[in-house]
């Protein structure tokens, strides 16, 4: 048998495979984050398909850190029952889920167009075009999102997920502070990396503050930044942040990118050969040398040989996939029937996160995403 269908401990949580569903935010939820059976249906759907952990789509902490009007929400506690239907779903149908949680900082897509309260790390000419200037955060403000987080970390316990995840990659909040693209910060929280780190440190320590002792509490780590013209976060830094997660907590990394820009979608949407895979791969080497816990490598994984390969040479733990899952979440059982042909995506051309557009899109393109939103391939 292939390792990658051998169990894995993560934390205090066992999994019955080396699969990890990287999260996918799935735009399934009301104005105010509540999930409902649609979102129930996709988890029951994933978890019944063999996936051996299953991360949501990001929810978010508090309500001045919602990135879109459809994301889910974990920012009270009246979010808890629907999520226990969730759970309680997955655990019926043998899976295991944890929630990936966040604050989207100036990606506060919906917060600005709301006239709400937009706010940034610093003030930089890169900004996101929403119409309005977002404020820079003091004091108060970071450590309230410090302290939502770890309220956050509670209410994912008290939900019954297995684990959660910080979504610490893709230009949220945390890769806002990370990379010195967006972080000019002159007090403790920016400048040397010691300090750029300390929000996401400061972040684990509170939700290990509200959490179990053995809650997994796991990160998707923006290790560095694809951005061709003036540098970021370089992927040393980032697997100097990994070993300071480490050391706050973290039971699993899974490695991502911070920020990026067009030459990232190449690698995203270019995935036409086993050579083009696991675009990270050597963003995960450099975060394993400087790391002793489990790792997950994402980033256009498709083919078993290919994923045998990054575990069997130590580079990761576990295989963290999203759109093949999207394209065909029973997957991973077809694949321990014995049909080890690669996941179908012939060709990514583009990400839409509501169904009603996509609709209307392109008729040529065939949507394969299941309940809403996705991915279309042709
Ligand atoms: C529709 C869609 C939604 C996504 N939403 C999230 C999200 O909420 N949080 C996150 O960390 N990554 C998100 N991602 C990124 C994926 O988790 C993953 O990192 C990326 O798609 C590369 O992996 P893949 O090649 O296996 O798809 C999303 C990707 C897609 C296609």
């Amino acid at each position: 048998m292939s390792v990658l269908f051998e169990p894995v401990r993560i934390g205090g949580l066992d999994i019955k495979n080396r699969f990890i569903r990287s999260a996918a935010y799935y735009a399934l939820s009301d104005i105010d984050g509540f999930i409902g059976g649609a979102s129930v249906d996709l988890m029951r759907t994933l978890a019944e398909g063999g996936v051996g952990l299953i991360m949501t789509g990001a929810a978010f902490v508090h309500e001045n850190g919602q990135g879109g009007p459809d994301m889910n929400g974990i920012q009270d506690d009246a979010h808890i029952p629907g999520y226990q239907k969730m759970t309680g779903a997955v655990h019926e149908a043998g899976g295991r889920i944890a929630m990936q949680i966040v604050h989207s900082g100036m990606a506060s897509r919906m917060i600005a167009r709301s006239g709400g309260d937009y706010m940034a790390v610093s003030l930089v000419e890169n900004m996101p075009d929403y119409g309005v200037q977002p404020r820079e955060m003091n004091e108060d403000d970071i450590e309230g999102v410090i302290e939502a987080f770890g309220q956050a970390g509670r209410r994912v316990e008290e939900a019954g997920f297995d684990g959660v995840q910080i979504h610490g990659s893709h230009g949220s909040l945390i890769s806002q502070f990370l990379s010195p693209t967006t972080n000019r910060r002159n007090d403790k929280w920016g400048g040397p990396l010691e300090n750029r780190m300390r929000f996401v440190i400061e972040v684990v320590r509170s939700i290990n503050k509200h959490v179990k002792e053995d809650f997994p509490v796991m990160i998707k780590l923006g290790a560095r930044d694809y951005l061709e013209e003036n540098g970021g976060l370089i992927s040393e830094e980032g697997a100097e942040v990994g070993k300071a997660l480490e050391e706050a907590g973290i039971s699993l990394i899974e490695v991502s990118h911070g920020f990026q820009d067009d030459s990232y979608r190449k690698k995203f949407l270019g995935i036409t050969a086993p050579e083009k895979e696991a675009y990270y791969l050597s963003d995960a080497r450099v975060v394993r040398a400087a790391t002793s816990g489990p790792l997950s490598l994402v980033g256009g994984l498709r083919s078993l040989p290919v994923m045998e390969e990054v575990v069997k040479s130590g580079v990761a733990d576990c295989i963290s996939i999203c759109r093949p899952l999207i394209r065909e979440p029973g997957l991973i059982k077809r694949w321990m029937a014995g049909d080890t042909r690669p996941a179908e995506i012939k060709r990514c051309i583009f990400i839409v996160v509501s169904l009603k557009k996509l609709k209307v899109r392109n008729k040529k393109c065939q949507c394969f995403s299941n309940q809403l939103g996705s991915v279309i391939s042709r």
